[in-house]
């Protein structure tokens, strides 16, 4: 069993990321700690044990994380996610908290477990830097401790899903997302929307996990997010960012990677958060980042729905 954790901003995929992780058999999830993105990062965390809840889950602790940008104001993603962050699947349910462990901070909690299992454990970031940005300025040696760490953000070849040029959770705090490329992690992997664009999930993939409330959940979750990828790029599916850097840390074959300087752009009026790649290496700098550049999104998604049609473990 792999050894992980997820750093998430639960809206529609992350929860998508956190049932994969849960539902695929071969990860010992060591818990989840919540960060402000998509939603507040109270949002996040009730999110986060709704999901847990709903895969019968009472092993996995929840730990809040930060509740702003390391320097900027909180930029949520209502658009995409819904006002609650689900897409409104699970409005009216109430969460069981007793696995929030109160007395801890997400980033203090990521660097106790790396502590207890130095070199064992990959950490998976689907929302913005912040917690991971906080983990390395409390404890620098988290950089070799942490066996790989998969960053769900950025795009490389391609444009932005919230400027021209940005990602989401490279823009929503990009002095944390420079300082965590910028740390010296010998296994950094960059899974970015040009990878994640092509892992689509569609209608049909739905049907084919049958008939159990997660199927039901992963339908009506998904809807509106749907609609909205249509209106945008006329297309009836959606884009699986966060499972796909879950899948990354799970099956790691499944993606190419080239390993480039990358860094992200915190001063422009219209380029902040963009993950500048040096593919050319003009800047002379040495490589710190796996970028992901191919994926077998088919295979993906053909796993992706395995796992969620298994029934409970
Ligand atoms: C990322 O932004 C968020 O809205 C998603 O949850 C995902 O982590 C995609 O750009
Ligand atoms: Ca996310």
């Amino acid at each position: 069993m792999k050894k992980i954790m997820l750093d998430v901003d639960t809206g529609i995929d992350d929860a998508l990321g956190i049932l994969l992780a849960l539902r695929c058999g071969e990860v010992e999830l060591l818990g989840i700690s919540t960060v402000n993105g998509n939603v507040s990062v109270d949002t996040a965390t009730a999110n986060t044990c709704k999901i847990l809840d709903l895969a019968k889950n009472n092993t996995v602790p929840v730990i809040r994380g930060a509740h702003a940008p390391l320097m900027r104001k909180p930029v949520f993603e209502h658009r995409v996610h819904g006002q609650d962050g689900l897409g409104g699947a699970l409005k009216e349910v109430i969460p069981s908290t007793e696995r929030i462990r109160k007395d801890s901070f997400g980033p203090d909690f990521l660097i106790e477990q790396v502590q207890k299992y130095p070199g064992e454990i990959t950490l998976v970031a689907t929302g913005p830097l912040t917690n991971v940005a906080l983990a390395i300025s409390k404890y620098p040696a988290i950089v070799h401790e942490l066996k790989e760490l998969v960053i769900m953000g950025g795009v490389v070849r391609g444009f932005g899903n919230v400027t021209p040029t940005a990602e989401y959770n490279m823009f929503v705090d990009p002095e944390a997302a420079k300082l965590v490329l910028g740390a010296g992690f010998p296994k950094l992997r960059l899974v970015g929307l040009d990878v994640t664009r092509r892992a689509l999930l569609t209608d049909e993939h739905i049907r084919s996990m049958g008939d159990s409330p997660l199927a039901e959940y992963v339908a009506a979750s998904t809807a509106d997010y749907m609609l909205r990828y249509y209106e945008r790029n006329g297309v009836q599916a959606c884009a699986m960012h966060d499972p796909l850097a879950v899948a990354a840390a799970i099956w790691p074959k499944l993606l190419t990677s080239e390993r480039y300087y990358v860094d992200v752009e915190t001063k422009s009026e219209l380029c902040d958060g963009q993950t500048v790649c040096d593919f050319q290496n003009r800047l002379q700098r040495a490589p710190n980042v796996d970028v992901c550049l191919e994926v077998d999104a088919e295979q993906f998604l053909a796993r992706f729905v395995n796992a969620l049609s298994q029934t409970e473990q």
